[in-house]
């Protein structure tokens, strides 16, 4: 039996294996009681925000609840705990005074701070002094600082090259980059490197002129960078000496004889 499933990958269950399961599931769950679970709200807090712990499927008949701060039900990390019959609450010794318990078992964790990150346990005990437990997670967040963006040269010939550089404190936060406000295009003359810290033009083209910023953002706040105005200058040598040439302009010469010549040829074809 093991060996033969052992061959079988995700996906290839055979429709008898499914229907064996799936009745020792029935017969092993009692049918009234669906499955506790918890849910973090919102699950990536900001810091000094509250997050909810949202407890569905408590069961009913509970001689008392408990919250505990880690993957634990050791004594000197419980937080609080209600009991339903006298509706009275009692706090333990990991309670910071931050924390309220609600009869219908959700916790509301108040002003979080970094240190609260982690996992919380629900332990519930019934009335034959059963114990079950079920866990949840959430993550706090810092609210990224403003980025800085610097310039190489903020006026650059064209096909020179030119690097930006979003310098900011927040590690791991994720960086998008702006041109003109619009989220930047990248073409194939641009490279990004630094975890996207580092952008790179090279060659510049005049197209690329314009407003650069960078922003800055994790899972609870984002943030511009200053705007970096970016001038590309190109050579303009050969278009004055034309404008300043006394010489008639040879372009309506050329028009003219091509008509003229097109005229004559469907002249002598017809
Ligand atoms: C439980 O009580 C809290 C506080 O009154 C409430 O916010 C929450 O929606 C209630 N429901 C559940 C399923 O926890
Ligand atoms: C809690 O610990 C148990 C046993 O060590 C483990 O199976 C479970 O995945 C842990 N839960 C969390 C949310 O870390
Ligand atoms: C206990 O209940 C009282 C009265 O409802 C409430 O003010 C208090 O916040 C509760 N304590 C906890 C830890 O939930
Ligand atoms: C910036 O670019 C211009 C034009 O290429 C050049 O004249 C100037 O020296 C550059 N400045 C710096 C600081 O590189
Ligand atoms: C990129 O980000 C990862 C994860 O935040 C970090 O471990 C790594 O050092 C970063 N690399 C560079 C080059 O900044």
């Amino acid at each position: 039996m093991e060996l033969a499933s052992a061959h079988l990958h995700k996906g290839q269950v055979p429709w008898g294996g499914l229907l064996l399961t799936a009745s020792l599931l029935a017969s092993w769950s009692p049918a009234t009681t669906a499955e506790v679970t918890i849910e973090a709200v919102p699950p990536q807090v900001a810091e000094d925000n509250n997050v909810l712990l949202l407890v569905h499927n408590l069961p009913l008949a509970l001689g008392a609840f408990a919250w505990y701060k880690g993957n634990t039900t050791a004594i000197d990390k419980e937080i609080a705990r209600f009991v339903p019959n006298s509706n009275m609450n009692f706090t333990g010794q990991a309670y910071s005074g931050r924390e309220i318990i609600y009869s219908n078992g959700s916790l509301l964790f108040q002003m979080i701070t970094m240190k609260d990150m982690g996992v919380y346990t629900l332990d519930m005990t019934d009335e034959n002094y059963r114990r079950t437990q079920a866990t949840v997670r959430f993550h706090v967040h810092q609210p990224v600082t403003q980025p800085f963006l610097q310039v190489t040269n903020t006026t650059v010939k064209e096909l020179d090259s030119v690097t930006l550089t979003c310098l900011s404190n927040d590690i791991g936060a994720n960086i998008q980059w702006l041109f003109n406000s619009q989220s930047l295009q990248l073409t194939e003359r641009m490279t990004l490197s630094q975890n996207n810290s580092i952008l790179r033009i090279d060659p510049i083209k005049r197209e690329d002129a314009g407003e650069y910023q960078c922003e800055i953002s994790n899972p609870v706040s984002v943030r511009r960078s200053n705007s970096i105005k970016l001038d590309i200058i190109w050579e303009v040598t050969s278009e004055i000496s034309q404008s300043t040439n006394p010489q008639p302009p040879t372009t309506i010469w050329l028009l003219l004889t091509t008509l003229l010549t097109r005229w004559m040829t469907s002249h002598t074809l017809s």
